[in-house]
C-alpha cells in the first residue's frame, strides 16, 4: 500500500492497520477511527488512504471523521493508471473506470453544493445539482463507451488480421515490476527484432522477434497486475486483458528476487484463472537472476511448474536463446510442427 501511495507521488507519513474480518458501517471501527484521525492531525496529513475499496457511504464516514480527503485502494490504482495509460484506448479505459467509480460518490461529493433550479435549458425545474452532475457523468461514460467501442473494433480487424497470419503471438504476463518491459525490449531489440512493427498505438505493444528456427513470433507487452484488483479496476482493463486470450502462449515473468515471489506469481495465476485463460500453454520466467548469488538462494517458486521455467536476466541479456527455443518448443507441443513462412526466404 505505502509503495503504491509512494507511485502515486505521495509521501507516507504514518499508518494504522486493522484486521478487518467484517466491514462496518464505518469500515474501521470506532476506535481505530480516532486513531486514524489523531496521527492523520498529528501528521498534517492532507490525505488518508485505505487498502480496500470502500462503499460510498463508508468514504463518507471516514471522511467525516479525519476531516481529510479519503482515497481507497480502487481510486488510488485508477489515479496511476491514469497517469500511466499512454495510449487512447489505456486512457478511455482508465477514464471510464473513474467515471463509472466517481457516479455513486456524487452525492458525498457535491452536498455542499445541493440546490433547488438549474442552468436554463440544462435542469428541469427542481433539479438537483447531484442530478445534473449525475446526467453530465452518465454521458460522458456514454461518451466514453462509443469511443471505446470504435477503438476496439479497429483492434479485432487488427487481430483477426494477425490470426490469418498465422504467427504465433506469445504476450508477457506478470506482476507489477516483474521486468515485463525491461524483457520486452530485450527480446524485440537485441538484434531479435525482424521489424518494429507496431500494429496501432493502441495498448498493448506488439513487436516482431524471431525464434531459433528463424520463424517469426509476435510478442506483445500488458499491463502489470497487482494484488488485490478490485473488479472496478479488471473492467478498466478488460479490454487490455481480453488480448491476452489471443495469445497462443504466455509468457509469465517473475521477480525471483523479490521476497514474495510466490505470492505474486500466485496472484497473477489466480488472475489468468478469473479469466478463463488457465489452460493457456505458458512458460514461467524466473527474471533477475544477475541479482542470485548463488543459484542456491534463489526463492523456489512452489506450486508453479518448475519443468516450464526458464532463469534469466532481462537487464543483462541472461540466457534469452534459452527463453526464445523454450517458447518455441512449447508451441510445437502445443500444435505439433508449425508451418512458418520464413520471412528470409519469402517462401
Ligand atoms: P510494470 O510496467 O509495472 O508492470 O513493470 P514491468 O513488469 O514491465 O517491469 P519493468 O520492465 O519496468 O522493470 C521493473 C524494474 O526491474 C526496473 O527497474 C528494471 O530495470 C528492473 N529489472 C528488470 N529486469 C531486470 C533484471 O533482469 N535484472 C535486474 N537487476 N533488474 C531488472
Amino acid at each position: 500500500m505505502a509503495q503504491l501511495a509512494t507511485t502515486a507521488g505521495a509521501e507516507v507519513v504514518g499508518g494504522v492497520s486493522q484486521r478487518v474480518v467484517r466491514p462496518q458501517r464505518s469500515y474501521l471501527g470506532k476506535g481505530k477511527l480516532e486513531e486514524l484521525a489523531d496521527l492523520a492531525d498529528r501528521h498534517q496529513a492532507s490525505v488518508v488512504m485505505l487498502n480496500d475499496e470502500l462503499t460510498p457511504a463508508q468514504q463518507r464516514i471516514v471522511e467525516d471523521a479525519v476531516q481529510v480527503k479519503v482515497i481507497d485502494r480502487t481510486a488510488l490504482i485508477l489515479d496511476i493508471f491514469a497517469g500511466r495509460a499512454l495510449t487512447k484506448e489505456g486512457r478511455l479505459q482508465v477514464e471510464l473506470a473513474q467515471h463509472e467509480y466517481l457516479l455513486p460518490r456524487l452525492a458525498g461529493q457535491w452536498s455542499h453544493l445541493e440546490r433547488l433550479g438549474g442552468g436554463i435549458g440544462t435542469r428541469g425545474p427542481g433539479e438537483t445539482q447531484i442530478e445534473t452532475d449525475r446526467r453530465l457523468v452518465r454521458g460522458r461514460i456514454q461518451h466514453i463507451e462509443r469511443e471505446l467501442e470504435k477503438v476496439m473494433r479497429r483492434r479485432a480487424q487488427y487481430t483477426e488480421r494477425r490470426k490469418k497470419s498465422t504467427v504465433p503471438i506469445a504476450s508477457l504476463v506478470g506482476y507489477t515490476n516483474a521486468g515485463k518491459s525491461t524483457l520486452f525490449n530485450a527480446l524485440s531489440s537485441g538484434g531479435v527484432l525482424v521489424q518494429d512493427q507496431l500494429f496501432s498505438t493502441l495498448d498493448p505493444v506488439t513487436r516482431r522477434v524471431r525464434l531459433p528456427s528463424g520463424a517469426p513470433l509476435l510478442l506483445t507487452d500488458t499491463v502489470g497486475f497487482i494484488q488485490k484488483l478490485s473488479p472496478t479496476v479488471v473492467a478498466a482493463f478488460r479490454a487490455t486483458l481480453e488480448e491476452l486470450s489471443q495469445s497462443d502462449i504466455l509468457l509469465h515473468v517473475v521477480d525471483i528476487t523479490h521476497p514474495k515471489a510466490a505470492e505474486q506469481a500466485q496472484v497473477v495465476e489466480d488472475i489468468l484463472d478469473d479469466l478463463g485463460l488457465a489452460e493457456k500453454p505458458r512458460v514461467l520466467v524466473a527474471n533477475k537472476m544477475d541479482l542470485i548469488k548463488d543459484d542456491a538462494g534463489a526463492p523456489s517458486i512452489p506450486d508453479l511448474d518448475p519443468g516450464r521455467s526458464v532463469k534469466i536476466s532481462a537487464a543483462k541479456g541472461w540466457n534469452l536463446d534459452q527463453l526464445l527455443q523454450r517458447i518455441e518448443t512449447t508451441l510445437m507441443n502445443v500444435d505439433g510442427p508449425l508451418t512458418f513462412v520464413s520471412t528470409t526466404t519469402g517462401s
